[in-house]
């Protein structure tokens, strides 16, 4: 096992009911700035029972943060709460209200002559941010716990990520009768992300990891599980509970704590997203089973480790991994997420083409876990996903 470093401050409150600890968890002589998105959280009962939960705090609103955060419009949020001299951020949604926040926090707290677009990609340090507080509406992205945001520009063509221990959430509510409203294609795209979240941490090489490698392999067990029984019956409640608590604890850091990790998945994927407009999972889709096939040999040890473990299969090692990788694929096409870039009507020789222009300004080769994939190798995995 690698030798780690592990800090995980956010408390989490977790089930029915708890947005009500909101009122304890961000002190009363608060300046709130409630940011979220396009308006689910005013049809869930999420808005009223915050704005219940706060009735004796001074409560701002920024509404029409978008999916994949636009840098634009956060920015107005920005401006909104430096003017409003705001004292914390709640963020009420999935992971884009949630990054948003992440990044507005940083950003108004940011001395003057820094421009807040350096941020993003970690390109000038953070001395301090805002208290974010969430509740967490869409179970996929592990952001309500974890250090990490996502932030895009379109008129750059840019989707990059930054880290910081200052932007963790001070607290976060999962309660996953929130996540009842939640439409058929979001409940896909978080069992899908999160499954891959913890790919990302698993399907490498053995690293004598092996409480990790049993932590990834329940929850994949899991949400193999109940992934399909939540998509059936969205009234689960149970169900419910199980899969917001995989996807949590799939990004919240104790997968990957030891363990070499690969994110090549990931880096193909927000590029797919920036040329094509696809939902995050959905690229995660298409790319992952690429790339499962291209480093085969690679990951071989741990895609029979996985094969056993996880699907219960049978045979050498070779037979386990190849019928675990088409196991995945038929997975992810019961989730309802294609796992061939046609099925978006696009021609992989062309995407390919495309994300080689884009990805080197965002990444630096070589790529995986085993820093050896060059932006060749990641242009043949796209084109593998046709
Ligand atoms: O805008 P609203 O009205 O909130 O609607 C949202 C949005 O349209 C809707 N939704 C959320 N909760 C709902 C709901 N609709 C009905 N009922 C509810 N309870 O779902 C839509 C998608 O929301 P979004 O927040 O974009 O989805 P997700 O949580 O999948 O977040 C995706 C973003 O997170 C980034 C992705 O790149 C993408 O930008 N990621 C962040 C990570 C992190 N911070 O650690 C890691 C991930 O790998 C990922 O990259
Ligand atoms: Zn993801």
């Amino acid at each position: 096992m690698q030798n780690f470093s592990f800090y995980a401050p956010t408390r989490i409150h977790f089930g029915q009911g708890q947005v009500a600890q909101l009122a304890a968890e961000i002190p009363a002589a608060s300046r709130v700035l409630l940011v979220y998105g396009g308006g689910s959280i005013k049809q869930n009962g999420a808005y009223q029972q915050v704005m219940a939960a706060l009735s004796q705090h001074a409560v701002l609103e920024f509404a029409g943060i978008e999916a994949n955060p636009e840098y634009e419009t956060l920015m107005l949020a920005v401006a909104e709460a430096k003017a409003a001299k705001v004292d914390w951020i709640l963020a009420v949604g999935g992971g884009s209200v949630i990054d948003g926040a992440k990044f507005i926090a940083a950003a108004a707290l940011l001395d003057e002559e820094i421009d807040p677009w350096l941020i993003v990609g970690n390109r000038t340090p953070i001395k301090r941010a805002l208290p974010i507080a969430v509740v967490l509406t869409l179970p996929a992205t592990g952001a309500e716990s974890n250090f990490a945001s996502v932030i895009s520009r379109r008129a750059t063509q840019d989707k990059m990520s930054f880290k910081n221990a200052l932007v963790f959430p001070r607290c976060a509510v999962l309660d996953p009768a929130l996540t009842l409203s939640l439409p058929a294609r979001q409940i896909s795209n978080g069992v899908v992300d999160a499954f891959i979240h913890t790919t990302e941490q698993y399907l490498t090489f053995p690293a004598e990891a092996r409480l990790q490698d049993r932590l990834a392999e329940g929850i994949l067990s899991t949400l193999i599980e109940l992934g399909p029984i939540t998509l059936a019956n969205p009234d689960d409640i149970d169900a419910r509970a199980n899969y917001m608590w995989c996807a949590n604890q799939a990004l919240f850091g104790l997968v990957g704590v030891g363990q070499p990790q690969d994110w090549v998945s990931h880096a193909i994927g927000h590029e797919l997203t920036t040329l094509y407009d696809m939902d995050h999972a959905q690229t995660l889709a298409v790319v992952l089973p690429s790339l499962l096939r291209y480093c085969f040999d690679d990951k071989l040890l741990k895609l029979a480790q996985y094969g056993r473990r996880v699907w219960g299969l049978a045979g050498s090692d070779s037979e386990v991994a190849h019928a675990a990788i088409d196991a995945t694929v038929d997975f992810f096409e019961r989730m309802g997420l294609p796992t061939h870039l046609a099925a978006y009507g696009l021609n992989a020789d062309e995407v390919a083409l495309a994300v080689g222009d884009l990805l080197p300004k965002h990444k630096a080769f070589p790529l995986g876990e085993r820093g050896k994939l060059t932006l060749a190798d990641c242009m043949a995995i796209v084109r593998m996903a046709g």
